[in-house]
């Protein structure tokens, strides 16, 4: 099942093939320092998922960077869902360098607003550096909290709108339309952190990190949503 073009079209307006192309391969090979960077954030993070839960979704999963954190385990089916048809080279190739069987991970071209999947299907959900992106972000963690299963755990990592008067910040409100442009709809000032506390899970727990790599993306939040 993925999302009709009608879905997609309404949060993910397309983009040109060549400008969807570009995105897969910019993430693939930009994102090393970062990763490193944050590798410690994401042990300890997907720690709590890796052999206790069999069902995950990753919303906006992209190349798959966070596979090999959770999925090198026989008994994980994995879906990935992504409104670009050109992550799931990439994310399959992530699941099979993780050690993922390849029945076991799924890729559906689909939105985070509106995942293709039934009511409290999935123990776990995860999403890193994805609610920059989406058209909207409160729709999309109901959707969240819709197919997570009761007590189903939501890891989330993402950057938000650094510190109410800092240069950064008004650097942020500066060049958000631009970051808008270059990097695929992704927003430098969202409080993003708000909106999942407030989004109705039983409980969040949240840190706030900055990372000498991310420069203006920063700064981030990690942590784990229970339904
Ligand atoms: C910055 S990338 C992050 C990818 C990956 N999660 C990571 O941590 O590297 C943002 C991803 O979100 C996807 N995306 C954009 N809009 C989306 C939406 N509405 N729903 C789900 N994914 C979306 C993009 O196609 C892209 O793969």
């Amino acid at each position: 099942m993925v999302n009709n073009a009608a879905i997609l079209d309404k949060y993910h307006a397309p983009r040109p093939q060549w400008y969807e192309e570009l995105q897969a391969v910019v993430l693939d090979k930009d994102m090393e320092a970062y990763e490193a960077e944050i590798a410690g954030y994401k042990s300890q993070l997907f720690s709590k998922l890796k052999g206790k839960v069999k069902e995950v979704l990753e919303i906006g999963i992209g190349t798959g960077p966070n596979l090999k954190y959770y999925a090198n385990d026989n008994n994980v089916h994995v879906v990935g869902i992504d409104p670009k048809r050109t992550m799931e080279r990439y994310s399959r190739a992530a699941a099979a360098a993780a050690g993922l069987p390849s029945p076991n991970f799924k890729f559906l071209q689909a939105v985070g607003e509106a995942i293709p999947l039934r009511d409290a299907s999935v123990e776990a959900v995860v999403g890193t550096l994805v609610l920059c992106s989406v058209s909207d972000v409160d729709l999309t963690l109901k959707e969240v909290k819709r197919v997570l299963k009761p007590g189903g755990s939501y890891i989330f990592v993402e950057h938000v709108a650094a510190k109410d008067g800092t240069i950064l910040k008004f650097l942020q409100s500066i060049l958000d339309p631009l970051q808008q442009a270059v990097a695929d709809g992704c927003h430098l000032t969202r409080n993003t952190g708000k909106n999942i506390s407030e989004a109705g899970f039983s409980s969040v727990e949240l840190g706030t990190a900055f990372l000498a790599n991310a420069t203006l993306i920063n700064s981030h939040i990690y942590g784990i949503a229970t339904k």
